[in-house]
């Protein structure tokens, strides 16, 4: 089901001015200010970004240098993203798989893995995440993580109040009528989403070996696409709820140990 929605979306969000691909394809880097400010320099680092959706983010770190792979669950935005890297003239490459079968489709090894806003809440179980991330490490390359807010998750769609549990007590269904951008589209369809606490996402890692090196949180948003957000700066977007700011951005490093430290 969450194919067919991500195949849905990848047509509205194409069309979209939250994904503005016009601007992206004359140029325009996608990533935003926390990656920009933390990631490091990326110049023949490979990258792994899991979840790539139709690959405006593996493609901008492609132009920043990088050697990337990206992975995601929708052919839709897989063939995109393909066709993207090929009209850029960029050597990005691309594969449609389950996030949780990468081990069965990538026998290569990297430098940097990168999961970004939207990714783990597709998944129900981050135990197997995490050893696929570690496994796609080399050793002394790292985990590079920025996703909305565990507590941010457990707004729910009116963004008016706590809706979903911290804790990940099962699957939860929502109704889908559009999507986070700004088409009109109706697209009908349900979205099977599963809430991780804190530690449900640091603790596996830990558990393959992996050590966290830093962590962040941020009041808010580089993305404007939940309702009711205002821009509190320039490209940052907030919501308050009852007139308090809850953590937007979960964001940290986690390096697989080894003789050579990726910088
Ligand atoms: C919000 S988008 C991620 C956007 C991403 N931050 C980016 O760089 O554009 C979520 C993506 O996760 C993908 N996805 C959801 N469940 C997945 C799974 N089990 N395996 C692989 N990809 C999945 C969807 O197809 C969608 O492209």
């Amino acid at each position: 089901m969450n194919k067919t929605l991500w195949n849905a979306r990848t047509a509205v969000h194409l069309k979209s001015d939250f994904y503005d691909n016009n601007t992206f394809l004359n140029g325009r880097n996608t990533l935003s200010e926390p990656e920009m400010n933390n990631l490091g320099d990326v110049s023949g680092k490979s990258i792994i970004h899991l979840q790539c959706h139709f690959g405006q983010d593996s493609l901008s770190l492609a132009r920043m240098g990088a050697h990337v792979t990206g992975i995601d669950i929708s052919d839709a935005a897989i063939t995109k993203a393909q066709e993207m890297n090929e009209q850029l003239k960029l050597s990005a490459s691309f594969i449609c798989c389950n996030v949780m079968d990468t081990l069965a489709h990538v026998r290569d090894t990297f430098d940097i893995v990168f999961v970004t806003y939207g990714a783990t809440c597709w998944l129900p179980d981050l135990k197997p995440w995490a050893h696929t991330v570690s496994e796609l490490l080399k050793p002394g390359g790292f985990l590079y993580y920025c996703e909305f807010h565990p507590t941010f998750y457990m707004i729910d769609d009116t963004k008016k109040r706590i809706g979903f549990p911290y804790f990940n007590t099962g699957v939860q269904v929502e109704s889908n009528d559009s999507s986070y951008t700004d088409g009109d589209a109706v697209l009908g369809l349900k979205e099977y989403f599963w809430n991780h606490s804190l530690s449900e996402i640091i603790s596996p890692l830990l558990s393959e070996g992996l050590s966290l090196e830093s962590i962040m949180e941020y009041d808010y948003s580089p993305y404007n696409c939940f309702e009711n957000m205002v821009e509190v700066q320039k490209g940052r977007y907030a919501l308050d709820i009852n007139g308090v700011r809850p953590p937007h951005l979960l964001e940290f490093k986690a390096r697989k140990k080894g003789i050579d430290y990726i910088k």
